[in-house]
């Protein structure tokens, strides 16, 4: 019910809340997206995590521009796993197909499930691997 409610509420007030809801998002994924949450970390996140810098999401905001589609894959609602299967299998554009030998089938269901799971239960948002270099290179 409180899932539906504030979807409502999204769809009711518009892009601002959603916008404002992503940022707020902390802590880790429900423990059954993690295995998801990794995959997307490790192959999708380095083009299409919330960064204009990135190939994916720089095309994505161009492609849904004047639409209150999210540009950031892990922010959107209206993914669905045959879609998401298409996309990882066929590649588009600059994204290319990702062979079984990469993404297995169970990955990418793990994936799917974690990129079409309610924004509440997927958790922070992953780190752009180029915060992750920053990081590494501030400890050495
Ligand atoms: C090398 C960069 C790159 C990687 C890695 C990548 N993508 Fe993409 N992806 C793109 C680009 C660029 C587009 C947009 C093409 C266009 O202009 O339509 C795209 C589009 C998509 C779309 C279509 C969305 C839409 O609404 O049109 C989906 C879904 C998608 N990617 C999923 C994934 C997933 C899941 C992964 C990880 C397994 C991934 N991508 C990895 C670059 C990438």
């Amino acid at each position: 019910m409180r899932l539906v409610l504030s979807a409502a509420v999204v769809l009711a007030l518009g892009v601002g809340v959603a916008t404002a809801r992503q940022e707020v998002r902390t802590g880790p994924a429900a423990p059954e997206l993690e295995h998801g949450k990794a995959v997307y970390a490790h192959w999708c996140a380095p083009c299409h995590a919330d960064s204009m810098r990135l190939a994916g999401t720089n095309s994505l905001a161009v492609k849904y521009q004047g639409t209150d589609i999210p540009a950031a894959l892990e922010d959107r609602t209206d993914l669905s796993a045959p879609l998401i299967a298409y996309f990882v299998r066929n590649g588009v554009s600059w994204m290319p197909p990702f062979r079984r030998t990469e993404v297995s089938d169970a990955d990418l269901a793990a994936l799917s499930a974690y990129l079409t799971a309610p924004l509440d239960d997927r958790g922070a948002h992953v780190p752009l691997l180029a915060d992750e270099m920053a990081e590494m290179e501030a400890s050495r």
